[in-house]
Parts: C-alpha cells; sequence; structure tokens
C-alpha cells in the first residue's frame, strides 16, 4: 500500500498528490511515468511523475479527471492509499544522459498543454539544475485551466503563458505563441520538447518542422501492462512498430505517426462513455 501524504485540487478537474514511495522516488528521472492502481480491482492508470524526493521517499503526481479511474483517483484524499505504484517506467529523457558540459550551450523551449504541464516541470528542473537555458510556454483554454505557474516560474528562465479565449497571456494557440517567440521576437533555440494533448504536439511539431527546430514529444497513448507485453501502447515511429512503455514515452516528433496514434488512443472511446465500462481490460 502507498500513502497518500499531500493532496491538492488545483483546478476542479486537476489533483496534485504526494506520495510515500521510496524505492521509485530513489531511481526516478525526468521523463518517467507510474502505473497506480486505486484498489485491488482498479483499472491500472498510467501517470507522469511529476516531482520527486529522494530524502523524503516521495513522488509527486498530477491527475486531471477525465473517466472513471482518474475520477476514483481524484477523489482519494491524505493518509488513503493506493494499492500499487509501479515505476519509475519508461526512459528517462535523452538529456539524462548528456554532459553539464553539453547541456550548458544547449537552449530549450517546452510547450506544455493543459495537465502536460505537470510533467514538464522536472524536466526544467533537471535541465536548469545542469546549466541549461530553458524557456516555457503553458498554454490552456481559459486562465482558470492553467496550472503549475509559480512552480514553472521559479524553475524557468522566462515563462510564457497562452490561453485560447485571452483571459491570461497571449491570446492564441501554443503553436502561434512559439512561432511569435522565435520569428517575430527572434530568440534561439537549440530543442523544443512538447507535452500535452496528442492533437497539441501533432501542431507544435508542425510547426517546429517549420522552424528548423528539432522536437521531443512524450507520448500518452493507451496502456496496459506497461512492461512491452501487451502492445496496447504500440506507435509508428519513423515507420516502425515501437512501444511507448519501454521504448519512450518520449520520441522524435518528426518521426511519429501521430494520426494513427489519435485513432489508436479513441479506440475504447464508446465501451469508455458506457454507463457499464466494467468490461474495460484490468
Ligand atoms: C505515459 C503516460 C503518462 C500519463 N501521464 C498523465 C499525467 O501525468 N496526468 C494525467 O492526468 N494523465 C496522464 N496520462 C493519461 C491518463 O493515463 C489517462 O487520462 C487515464 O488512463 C484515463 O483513465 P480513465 O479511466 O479516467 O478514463 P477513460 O474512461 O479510460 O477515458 C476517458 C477519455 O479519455 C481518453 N483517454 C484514455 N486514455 C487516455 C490517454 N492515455 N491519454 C489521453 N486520453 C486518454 C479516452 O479515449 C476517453 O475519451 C498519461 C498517460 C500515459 C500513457
Ligand atoms: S502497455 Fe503493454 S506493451 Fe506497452
Amino acid at each position: 500500500m502507498y500513502k497518500i501524504l499531500t493532496k491538492e485540487m488545483l483546478s476542479p478537474a486537476i489533483c496534485r498528490m504526494k506520495v510515500l514511495a521510496p524505492r521509485v522516488a530513489s531511481a526516478a528521472r525526468p521523463g518517467q511515468f507510474l502505473i497506480v492502481r486505486v484498489n485491488e480491482h482498479g483499472e491500472r492508470i498510467p501517470l507522469t511523475i511529476s516531482d520527486y524526493d529522494a530524502e523524503e521517499g516521495s513522488v509527486t503526481i498530477v491527475t486531471q479527471k477525465i473517466g472513471a479511474s482518474t475520477k476514483e483517483i481524484c477523489a482519494l484524499e491524505a493518509g488513503d492509499c493506493f494499492e500499487d505504484v509501479v515505476g519509475p517506467l519508461g526512459l528517462a529523457s535523452d538529456f539524462v544522459g548528456m554532459t553539464d558540459e553539453q547541456l550548458k550551450s544547449a537552449r530549450y523551449i517546452f510547450v506544455a498543454g493543459g495537465v502536460g504541464t505537470a510533467p514538464v516541470y522536472p524536466q526544467v528542473k533537471y535541465l536548469k539544475a545542469h546549466g541549461a537555458y530553458v524557456d516555457v510556454i503553458i498554454g490552456a483554454k481559459t486562465a482558470d485551466l492553467l496550472i503549475y505557474r509559480d512552480e514553472m516560474a521559479a524553475v524557468c528562465d522566462h515563462l510564457y503563458i497562452c490561453t485560447d479565449d485571452g483571459s491570461e497571456g497571449f491570446k492564441g494557440m501554443v503553436t502561434a505563441l512559439l512561432e511569435k517567440i522565435v520569428v517575430e521576437d527572434g530568440n534561439r533555440y537549440t530543442q523544443a520538447v512538447a507535452i500535452g494533448p496528442m492533437i497539441m504536439m501533432k501542431f507544435t511539431t508542425l510547426t517546429a518542422k517549420k522552424l528548423g527546430l528539432p522536437i521531443v514529444v512524450s507520448l500518452n497513448t493507451l496502456m496496459v501492462d506497461g512492461t512491452g507485453m501487451c502492445g496496447a501502447c504500440r506507435v509508428t515511429v519513423a515507420g516502425k512498430t515501437r512501444f511507448a512503455c519501454v521504448e519512450g514515452p518520449e520520441f522524435d516528433g518528426y518521426e511519429v505517426d501521430f494520426d494513427e496514434a489519435m485513432r489508436r488512443q479513441g479506440m475504447y472511446r464508446a465501451e469508455e462513455l458506457a454507463e457499464d465500462h466494467k468490461c474495460k481490460i484490468r
């Protein structure tokens, strides 16, 4: 059992929890994720590690309520326990293998959409601690859906905010703001990273390509076992089948077949929306 140490709501549909999981916390690296189960009958839910503290033995997860299981997670309170917390899973971000010397000459621009902002945080924190220059764009539909503003501002060089309706920051999509920052304002970057909804990562990749900017994306595919056995998370990258759980979740954006990935993500939508969705794989 894994005890929830703290819980807070970041917005009406997004909660942040610190969970006691010392072995996971001591091995976690930016870019990796967990699979959690609320109880012994619970569905296995992948969630990115949004922070980790090896000394305290805790990992932080941020969950958006979008279906039955994520609602169950957000209904838990401090003092409650998860039945299972498995991780860290997946590969760490590529930059974890770079030297501080290499990182000192790197200039990153992160593009974070919605709840994807939380997984960006440990990456920015790590890069800044190792000497890289890091700017961040956080985008959301409306100002009340923006999360991690203060946390991100504290660890990055420059934070840009945008909302679809202009209720805070730049009015428009993250892609338009990225183009403005690079083309109009003349900022120069060596690497972009996009984390958020699949559609946002697809269009951010197209914009990055137009700007001649390499881009890494983090794929939130459907997953079941998280160990490379079931094939639920398969994606086509550079024309080859890859398993996001063990070979990702991060891939070169230029090489990802986003249209196929989006089709596969919606594969069980009808069943998920059905009133009795207990037929789902557990
Ligand atoms: C590596 C990885 C890391 C992730 N990190 C986070 C995170 O840090 N925070 C977070 O809130 N979510 C994260 N997700 C997504 C999260 O796992 C799903 O939202 C969750 O599994 C949905 O379960 P549910 O039963 O609540 O909803 P369901 O009833 O299963 O689905 C509800 C709706 O969401 C869609 N959906 C289902 N699974 C996904 C998915 N993987 N991505 C996008 N849409 C989906 C369905 O098609 C359906 O329309 C991550 C996914 C992966 C693979
Ligand atoms: S989730 Fe089963 S192979 Fe990746």
